[in-house]
């Protein structure tokens, strides 16, 4: 598949959109029906990784929205300090009221800034995950590289977005999607094993899921 040319407005189209959404998007259908279940696959193979250690761990969440894997993460056993990072200030601020709102909120923070410049140093976190946000980056493998840039060594970057590379996921997410949202590219698996090839992750694995709608797991350690 030829990559078409990603504008650059790609980035602030999704903030706007975005900014607008924040108050309402956690009553918006496409939580249960799109988004959940990225959150349970998260959580299987965070628990599968980290689940008998038992010991902490630093993790950031890339395009968090309002917060809700963040805030399931918190309350399960698995001891996490997480950093939420959105581009829509207003996503993060009403992910910053939920967490306040629980007993789990001081394992929570969050930050308003771009995927594509992480304000975070070299080798900050152990885990980085990313779900339904990465149709949105127009410069897709400088992210990876962010990602892999802030992971320290043998962290795991857990990357979620639709899958497009059948009929069903292709008629959602370039189709439909793409019509509604405008401006969204999301890209076929192997571009997107490319990309995590080409910033040095490795033992690269996909894990394809069907809920609603066909979704793609892919991880790498760092
Ligand atoms: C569909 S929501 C997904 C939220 C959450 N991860 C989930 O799975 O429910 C996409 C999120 O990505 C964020 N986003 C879009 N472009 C971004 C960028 N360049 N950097 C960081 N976040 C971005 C949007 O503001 C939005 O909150």
């Amino acid at each position: 598949m030829k990559l078409p040319k990603l504008p650059h407005s790609m980035k602030s189209r999704a903030r706007d959109r975005f900014e607008a959404w924040a108050i309402t998007y956690d009553r918006s259908l496409l939580n249960r029906f799109l988004f959940l279940p990225s959150y349970q696959i998260f959580l299987e193979e965070l628990y599968a990784w980290r689940g008998e250690s038992g010991e902490p761990f630093e993790l950031l969440d890339v395009g968090c929205g309002t917060g809700t894997f963040d805030l399931m993460l918190a309350a399960s056993p698995l001891k996490a300090r997480i950093v939420g990072l959105d581009y829509a200030p207003s996503m993060c601020k009403v992910a910053r009221r939920k967490a306040e709102q629980t007993r789990v909120g001081g394992r929570l923070s969050y930050v308003a800034a771009d995927s594509e410049h992480l304000p975070f140093a070299d080798a900050s976190f152990d885990a980085v995950t990313c779900s339904n946000s990465f149709h949105h980056y127009p410069h897709q493998q400088n992210v990876v590289m962010e990602m892999r840039r802030v992971l320290r060594p043998g962290g795991r970057l857990l990357l979620i977005d639709g899958f497009r590379d059948n009929i069903v996921g292709w008629m959602t997410f370039d189709v439909i999607i793409g019509a509604v949202e405008k401006e969204v590219f999301h890209a076929p698996w192997s571009r997107i094993h490319r990309y995590f090839e080409a910033a040095g992750f490795r033992e690269i694995r996909r894990r394809k899921f069907n809920y609603w709608f066909p979704g793609l797991l892919t991880v790498g350690i760092a």
